[in-house]
């Protein structure tokens, strides 16, 4: 990176003034590099919460929060969502550019062909209660997959990089299907070459042994479109936490299960379960009628009650991939003649209370994609403790593609927050009866 302008920082404690680089990007805000900081000056910086901190740089995605523009690699989501599959925008994601129709059938597939996880994988899933929240299973699934792939762990090496990507992308979908039929009590069902990457999930999770399982065109395009929409997110809170697990040079796979953990928080993926409870909640205690009532415990700061699927630290603006989701949404409630759902109803009622009440105008407050996305995995029959899970899926491809940029950086370094300590200063022991 090189910088033209500068920037200036002066003090008031007498401390010189210290000259700082800033660097442009492609798109979006300069940064002042602070890395000299401590060792010219003595002193941090402040940021919990990387309210004004870059952490890295990257290639990958961009978001422009107040557009309300996301692209991968340059691509506007709009049209990737429009234009191409999940596969595609996984090899657009790990690669830089997106396939031609040769890189295309080769990168399928790879994946294709990597779909099966080893036979003993399935008694890692009796160790585990019926009713372990499927997220639990999965974090120790992923982690423990790093047992099965001694001669490919080196992440210095960028063959091994790959196919632990491809690994990955491959057999999520294998071992979210394995963490829901464990939890129905229903067999595994293993992996079909001849389906999509999407219709094979769908058959994974609904299918049985006992009868074909014919996927539905619109459902399966439905779910890519939510893979695609979750595929990438640029420095988000699991995302850097990938990044700063794989940092210390653990293998992709421990990286990935950090990162699932992270995904697990209602502030982030576990938002689109929070949200439909939400509105269960409400369907339950008076529906429609009732709304009224809820929106104004959300605007009491003292109720600690909050709109789940609204708000993001990033768009003040509506998200792009809650504009998809809601259209999505139309498409696979109108295949399954499902309009009439009270849920649905309830949710555009209060989709629309909020997106015209100041408390949410004023705060910028805009339906996220999780809005949406726990309405149409609903309706595909998705059960709502599995919603992160899939969000889990979709993202592992934004994880690899940024951890591996990661590790493929010269300058790379493990990451080390530093720390403002307010608690108690140097004191002496005093023997237990002078306590
Ligand atoms: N309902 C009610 N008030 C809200 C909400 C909400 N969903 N979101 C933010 N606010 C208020 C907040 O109380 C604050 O008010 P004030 O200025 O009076 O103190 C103001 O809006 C600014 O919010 P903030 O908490 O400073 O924003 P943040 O950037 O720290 O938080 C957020 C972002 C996503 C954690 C938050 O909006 C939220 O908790 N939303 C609900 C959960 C949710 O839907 N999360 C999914 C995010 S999208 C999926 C993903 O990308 O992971």
């Amino acid at each position: 990176m090189t910088s033209t302008k500068k920037a200036t920082l002066t003090f008031t404690d007498g401390t010189p003034s210290v000259e700082l680089p800033i660097y442009e990007g492609t798109v979006g805000p300069d940064v002042i590099d602070i890395r000299k900081l401590y060792g010219q000056t003595g002193k941090f910086t402040f940021d919990p919460g990387f309210m004004s901190t870059a952490a890295c740089d990257s290639k990958i995605t961009y978001i422009d929060g107040d557009k309300g523009e996301l692209l991968y690699r340059g691509y506007p989501i709009e049209q990737l969502a429009t234009n191409c599959d999940y596969l595609e925008t996984c090899y657009l994601l790990l690669n830089g550019e997106l396939p031609n129709r040769a890189q295309h059938k080769d990168f399928d597939y790879q994946v294709t062909h990597h779909t099966m996880v080893h036979e003993q994988m399935t008694r890692f899933f009796q160790g585990f209660r019926r009713d372990a929240h499927p997220m639990a299973v999965l974090v120790g699934c992923v982690g423990a997959l790093s047992a099965f792939y001694h001669d490919s762990l080196d992440i210095n090496n960028a063959e091994h990089r790959h196919i632990s990507a491809i690994r990955l992308i491959a057999k999520m979908p294998t071992l979210v299907a394995m963490a829901y039929k464990y939890t129905v009590g229903q067999p595994f069902m293993y992996p079909r070459n001849d389906l999509s990457y999407s219709g094979n999930l769908m058959r994974m999770m609904f299918g049985t042994p006992c009868e074909e399982y014919k996927v539905n065109e619109v459902l399966e395009r439905a779910l890519d479109r939510i893979l695609i929409l979750h595929a990438d997110h640029e420095q988000n809170a699991s995302t850097s936490t990938v990044r700063l697990a794989g940092s210390s040079g653990a293998n992709p796979f421990a990286c990935i299960a950090a990162g699932i953990a992270t995904l697990w928080g209602p502030a982030h993926g576990g938002a689109n379960e929070a949200c439909l409870q939400m509105l269960d909640d409400i369907q339950k205690n008076g529906g429609v009628e009732k709304i009224g009532e809820f929106i104004a415990k959300v605007k009491d700061k003292n109720s600690g009650v909050k709109l789940m699927g609204f708000g993001h630290r990033v768009y003040k603006n509506y998200d792009p991939r809650a504009k998809l989701m809601r259209e999505t949404c139309y498409e696979v409630l109108g295949e399954l003649g499902l309009h009439d759902d009270p849920l649905f109803k309830l949710s555009m009622k209060l989709e629309q209370i909020a997106l015209e009440d100041d408390y949410f105008v004023s705060r910028k407050l805009y339906p996220n994609v999780d809005f949406y996305s726990g309405i149409v995995q609903k309706a595909l029959g998705i059960p709502t403790s599995m919603f992160t899970c899939i969000f889990a899926l979709a993202r592992t491809v934004g994880w690899i593609a940024q951890w591996n940029e990661m590790i493929s950086d010269p300058e790379q370094k493990i990451g080390r927050p530093r720390q403002l300590f307010v608690g108690s200063a140097r004191r002496d022991v005093k023997a237990i009866d002078l306590r």
